[in-house]
């Protein structure tokens, strides 16, 4: 059997109470990471997830903090330092959700959130994180995307801009901290089915199946397989890739 073995590792997940991040941080967690579950509003959650992995033996710290906000990432890495260690997996998924509408008619300042919570997000867990893990010569820096980045589809400008500007800034981190025996990674979901979505049964959802080449919708489950392998050993001498994990919806040449 080929494992994926995380124990002795310590994951940071962002959005971790998320749809998605709940199922990514719980993986992270049975392929034995010790976890610090990030939440931004939704307590409730975090604190159900903790004991949850705690359960299952792993040492799990929920935290606060505003990933917009420098400073709140900067006490975020200080907190999980003194409690868990310096992490050697960061996993940027949180997400700010907002209408999307057209160009026209998106507010500037939706805009400007996606830049916040695409691209200084990901610069501030990068600043925050990075160093310690060049220190100790081995890191993950794990992005989530959308396969939404590719298809530029109307009413998604803000959402694509923000995702487009996060995958700039990861690749060129790619080739930066390489060296140091880090990758830097993107995971990019498709439309997913996730705990408070699953089969809507929408004519909309049928469209979408039906131009997907395995002709399904994605499960939140298979988009964390996706982490866990890019966090692992196992994906070594992966670097700089953009991983669509959406069917083949989008096939992006480099
Ligand atoms: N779901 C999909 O079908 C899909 C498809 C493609 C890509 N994605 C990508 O996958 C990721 C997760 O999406 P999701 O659907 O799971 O999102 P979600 O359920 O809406 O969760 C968003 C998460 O982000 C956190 N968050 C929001 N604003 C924050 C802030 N300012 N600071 C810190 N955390 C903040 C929220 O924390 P609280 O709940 O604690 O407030 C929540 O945990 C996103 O990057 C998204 O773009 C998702």
């Amino acid at each position: 059997m080929l494992p994926i073995d995380l124990s002795g590792r310590i994951a940071v997940i962002t959005g971790a109470t998320g749809q998605l991040g709940r199922v990514m941080t719980r993986t992270l967690a049975r392929a034995g990471a010790d976890v610090a579950v990030c939440y931004h509003t939704n307590r409730g959650k975090a604190s159900e997830l903790v004991a949850e992995f705690e359960a299952m033996g792993v040492r799990a710290l929920m935290i606060q903090a505003d990933v917009t906000d420098w400073d709140a990432v900067r006490r975020l890495r200080d907190t999980i330092a003194e409690k868990l260690g310096h992490p050697d997996i960061i996993v940027n998924n949180a997400v700010i959700q907002y209408r999307w509408t057209s160009v026209l008619e998106q507010p500037s300042e939706d805009f400007e959130s996606q830049f916040r919570s695409s691209v200084l997000h990901n610069v501030h867990m990068t600043k925050a994180f990075v160093p310690a893990m060049i220190e100790k010569g081995w890191g993950r820096v794990i992005g989530i995307n959308t396969e939404c980045a590719m298809q530029c589809w109307p009413n998604q400008a803000a959402y694509a801009a923000g995702k487009r500007g996060m995958d700039g800034v990861l690749r060129v981190l790619a080739r930066e901290v390489g060296p140091h025996g880090i990758t830097v990674n993107q995971v990019a979901p498709g439309w997913t089915l996730s705990e408070n979505v699953r089969e809507t049964g929408s004519e909309e959802e049928a469209r979408y199946r039906k131009n997907i080449p395995l002709r399904r919708r994605g499960t939140d489950q298979e988009i964390a397989n996706a982490v866990a392998f890019l966090a692992s050993d196992l994906a070594s001498y992966i670097t700089g890739a953009y991983v669509p994990v959406c069917g083949g919806n989008v096939m992006p040449a480099i």
